[in-house]
């Protein structure tokens, strides 16, 4: 995808053959894509090795968690999903062939990744306006990557659309928190909640709840990449705790030298030695995570002492 297009054959590299993309079945994905080619068996084995050789990089890269996309339209969530499986050998038909594709993958991923450190697989729990894959399946899927050892499922959403009467998901706050909720009971294996948590107090009533064992905020994350540690302030006051030692010695420092002045308290700002000029200012609050402080209008002229 270009530009949220299909890629064409204009999108190809000068001299380069047309970038020809491979699915479990010859289907593309709107009228003006290309059609990919269905996958061989050798084709199915070389990505799956592909996969552990990726964890493997991952790994010497040094990250200690290692997260399978197996959502949103991507190649696992293809051969999941009816409506763009369509094969009659065993990585097709009935959900257990579906589901092989996905099972491969993970089992090679967790066998190069140390017993030490999580692995998470990150699906659609449905499949998305149309789609066919539900909750059902994915709780089928969840057990079986439960027993290869896989640790959490991150519940997500979309990516492939049919025909049926599957109605679109409403774009609320906390919207896949249910399908969290129902894998954590019905599976008994870790869940990760996203999408619109935006709000540390909604965040942790998920966890207290007991719907999913972790929150994740992307978009939030963009104006606030210190979200966890502005959440840390408002529920308990102790965000700093979460920042690196020299910010947090720093915004210690600001809080040492500025708890001296209750908010609106009238200062004079010092000019020279005996002239000051006076200072207020008030606190603006509940338009943000943190509050907002905005120096009155001052008209008055500067004196002296
Ligand atoms: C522009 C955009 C690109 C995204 N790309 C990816 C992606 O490559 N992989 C992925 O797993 N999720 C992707 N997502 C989904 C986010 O990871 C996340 O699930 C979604 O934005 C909902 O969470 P939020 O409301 O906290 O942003 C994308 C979301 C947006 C808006």
């Amino acid at each position: 995808m270009q530009n949220w297009a299909p890629l064409t054959a204009e999108n190809t590299f000068a001299g380069r053959e047309p970038w020809l993309g491979v699915a479990p079945s010859a289907i593309p994905v709107s009228k003006d894509a290309h059609t990919p080619k269905e996958m061989s068996r050798d084709d199915i084995a070389a990505v799956v090795r592909a996969w552990s050789e990726a964890a493997k990089r991952a790994l010497q890269a040094g990250y200690e968690i290692c997260e399978i996309h197996g959502a949103h339209g991507y190649l696992i969530h293809q051969f999941l999903s009816p409506v763009t499986n369509k094969r009659s050998d065993a990585y097709g038909g009935d959900r257990k062939g579906r589901m092989r594709f996905a099972i491969e993958v993970a089992n090679a991923v967790r066998s190069v990744w140390p017993g030490d450190r999580p692995v998470f697989f990150r699906c659609s729990v449905v499949d998305g306006k149309g789609g066919i894959w539900d909750l059902e399946d994915t709780i089928c899927l969840a057990r079986a990557l439960k027993d290869i050892g896989i640790d959490a499922i991150d519940c997500s959403s979309g990516g492939i659309q049919g025909n049926s009467a599957f109605p679109l998901i409403p774009r609320v706050p906390g919207h896949h928190v249910t399908y969290a909720s129902h894998i954590r009971r019905e599976v008994d294996i870790m869940t990760i909640a996203v999408g619109l948590i935006t709000d540390p107090r909604h965040a942790e009533a998920v966890l207290k709840g007991g719907d999913a064992d972790y929150i994740a905020i992307a978009r939030e994350a963009i104006p606030n990449p210190n979200w966890p540690a502005d959440a840390a302030d408002t529920l308990n006051g102790d965000g700093l705790a979460l920042l690196p030692l020299d910010y947090a010695y720093r915004l210690r420092g600001r809080d040492r030298t500025t708890s001296g002045y209750p908010h609106g308290m009238a200062v004079t700002i010092p000019l020279i030695e005996k002239r000051h000029e006076p200072y207020a200012w008030f606190k603006r609050s509940g338009t943000a995570a943190r509050d907002v402080y905005s120096p009155l209008l001052n008209t008055a002229k500067s004196f002296e002492t």
